[in-house]
């Protein structure tokens, strides 16, 4: 496994392993095979992972209840980070949940259904495009997680989905411990942000690392995988854990075969020339290559 980085008050392995994927297709309703999405979770730990991605809004409360039957009681040295500020529709729609009444219910649901007294590191996922500015101020939403944190439901308080304009309101609000945005090989908006974030020693967290919903494609990615003897999502992964030290991986699957591909990621020794081609994708415009 590769080294650690701080996450708040931990330290975790810098490759991680996010929930998402365990549950029904969109994060919606519960996994096709519960035992299948029982055991990713429970080898994914036997792994060396420490640092698990979730949310109660991914089922919703599904991905959480999976997390606590397969693991509860949890290592000691397991840190389950969570998100709130988003609800279900009944159609699985994702809709706004940042009243403060909504986010103090939201904290109290992912205690209970990961059978928790105090939540490691909670996100707030701010929302962007139909749901509202993304610039909107994050001083109310955080003013509520401050007061969690102050009666000792929430250790450490994170963001999701967030502009650097917000960050930077977060941290004179709050302590921000940790930034979750999209961000991979092909999509780089965020690389100004990462390097500031990492002289402050502030954790990066990257959310679709692999593409999301659909897996990166490119053939600078293909070739760059093939000489170094590797799956192109290894290659992906071993470039994100370059690309900065503050880099933590939550890579989602479903599938145990693929969670053992990934953590093998950490293994990959990236040259210069490998490094300065896959740099090239995004120049590419992050579309196939
Ligand atoms: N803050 C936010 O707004 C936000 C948004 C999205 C996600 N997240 C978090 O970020 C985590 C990672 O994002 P993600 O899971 O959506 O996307 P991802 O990690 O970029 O990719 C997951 C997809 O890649 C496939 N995959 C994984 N490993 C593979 C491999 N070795 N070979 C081929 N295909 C592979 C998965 O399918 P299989 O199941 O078949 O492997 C799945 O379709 C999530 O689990 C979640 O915890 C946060």
């Amino acid at each position: 496994m590769t080294g650690a980085f701080t996450l708040g008050e931990r330290s975790v392995r810098r490759l991680g392993y996010g929930a998402m994927q365990l549950v029904g297709p969109n994060a919606f309703g519960p996994p096709k095979d519960r035992n299948a999405a029982l055991a990713v979770l429970r080898e994914a730990v036997a792994r060396g992972v420490n640092h698990i991605d979730t949310s109660d809004f991914y089922g919703p409360h599904v991905a959480n209840e999976l997390i606590r039957a397969a693991l509860h009681p949890y290592p000691e040295d397991l840190v389950i980070v969570t998100k709130i500020g988003a609800r279900r529709g009944d159609n699985g729609s994702w809709l706004p949940a940042f009243a403060r009444e909504e986010l103090i219910q939201a904290v109290h649901d992912n205690l209970r259904n990961l059978a928790l007294d105090r939540l490691e590191v909670v996100n707030f996922r701010a929302m962007s495009g139909d749901h509202g500015s993304a610039e909107d101020s994050l001083e109310a939403p955080l003013t509520v997680l401050a007061e969690l944190r102050q009666q000792g439901l929430i250790r450490s308080i994170g963001l999701s989905n967030v502009t650097p304009a917000q960050v930077e309101e977060g941290r004179r609000i709050c302590e921000i411990v940790c930034v979750q945005n999209h961000y991979n090989l092909a999509h780089r908006a965020d690389d100004a942000l990462i390097d500031s974030l990492a002289r402050d020693g502030v954790a990066y967290v990257p959310f679709f690392p692999l593409g999301g919903f659909a897996p990166l494609h490119s053939s600078i990615l293909s070739d760059a995988a093939r000489s170094l003897g590797a799956t192109p999502m290894q290659a992906a992964l071993a470039w994100l854990l370059r690309r900065a030290p503050n880099i933590l991986l939550i890579p989602g699957t479903s599938s145990i075969a693929h969670l053992a591909e990934n953590l093998s990621a950490a293994e990959l020794d990236l040259t210069d020339e490998i490094l300065s081609k896959l740099n090239g994708v995004a120049l590419a415009g992050g579309s196939p290559a």
